[in-house]
């Protein structure tokens, strides 16, 4: 194989390299790449690569500077994540996690220490993604105020009664909406800042009876400004209140005018009834006569 005083030189240091790692780290397995924590409303995982042959994970988490803790769901475990939502309980502290490669379930290893990779910090209340809200649009009798009823988005979190928190109650008064919004036939954009998930807009805002689009997304100032804006909902408009023929007249007219066809319906009814009356008379006459003769 080794033709070249090169490729020789080669040869010899991989085959010096793979016969120092058979000896020196022959109970060793591979390190976890890649390791990254993915989160949006509080739903946590922390995740890595390879998919492990003959060895196993195991997740160890701390807030930084204290104890170390485990998931039982990610102790030697031959997945490549690990779901902490409920694990990290203290949602304002920054934790930091570690993922061991260890022998597979079972099975013991002369090791005492094994090969680990650290994450990066995360801080669940500073760093989750905001799921897109979802929202209702209500526009008032007068057509002059557009209200927007936002659902705050549901976390993976349950409080004591072990009911799913909503992001709202999480975050308290640190979360707003946000609000880009526009009339429907042209593309210039609005935003407002709104405090509640009750977003009203009068007419400063919106022009009355004409429709508008929004998208909403939640706001928390309070933290680092690139994460401070959360998914874009869907976009949704406004009906548009082109004004129907009756709009602009009385109840009068109407009741008039509804009485008004109903009259016609009635003469055409009573017309046809008459003429077909009329039309079978003369028919019975005809026949009629010579019947009788006989
Ligand atoms: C880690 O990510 C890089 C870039 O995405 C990729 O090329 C590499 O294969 C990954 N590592 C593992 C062990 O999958
Ligand atoms: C895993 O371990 C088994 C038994 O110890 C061995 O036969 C197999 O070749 C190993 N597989 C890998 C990919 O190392």
């Amino acid at each position: 194989m080794c033709k070249v005083l090169k490729m020789k030189v080669m040869c010899f240091l991989t085959i010096l390299c793979t016969v120092l790692f058979t000896y020196c780290f022959a109970d060793t397995y591979p390190r976890a790449q890649n390791v990254s924590w993915f989160s949006i409303n509080f739903k946590t995982l922390l995740m890595w690569e390879p998919k492990p042959t003959n060895y196993s994970y195991t997740v160890e988490f701390s807030v930084i500077g204290e104890n170390r803790q485990k998931n039982p769901h990610c102790i030697r475990t031959l997945q490549t994540e690990c779901d902490l939502s409920n694990s990290l309980k203290d949602l304002k502290a920054t934790y930091s996690a570690d993922i061991l490669s260890e022998p597979p379930y079972g099975v013991n290893s002369d090791l005492v220490e094994f090969p680990h990779t650290t994450s990066e910090w995360f801080n669940p209340y500073k760093d989750t993604l905001l799921g897109r809200p979802e929202f209702k649009i209500k526009v008032s009798e007068d057509k002059r105020t557009i209200t927007l009823y936002v659902e705050d988005p549901p976390t993976a979190l349950f409080n004591e009664k072990d009911q799913t928190r909503t992001i709202r109650d999480v975050f308290g008064d640190d979360l707003q909406y946000k609000v880009t919004f526009g009339k429907a036939t042209s593309t210039g954009k609005k935003t407002k800042i709104s405090a509640s998930s009750e977003i009203q807009l009068d007419r400063t805002d919106i022009d009355p009876g004409v429709s508008y689009c929004f998208s909403v997304q939640a706001y928390i100032p309070s933290r680092s400004t690139n994460k401070q804006l959360g998914e874009l909902s869907q976009r949704q408009c406004s009906p548009s209140n082109e004004k129907t023929l009756f709009d602009d007249y009385g109840i009068g007219v109407k009741v008039g005018f509804i009485l008004l066809i109903s009259t016609i319906i009635a003469v055409a009814v009573l017309v046809t009834v008459l003429c077909c009356k009329r039309r079978s008379n003369t028919k019975q006459g005809k026949e009629g006569v010579p019947l009788r003769t006989v």
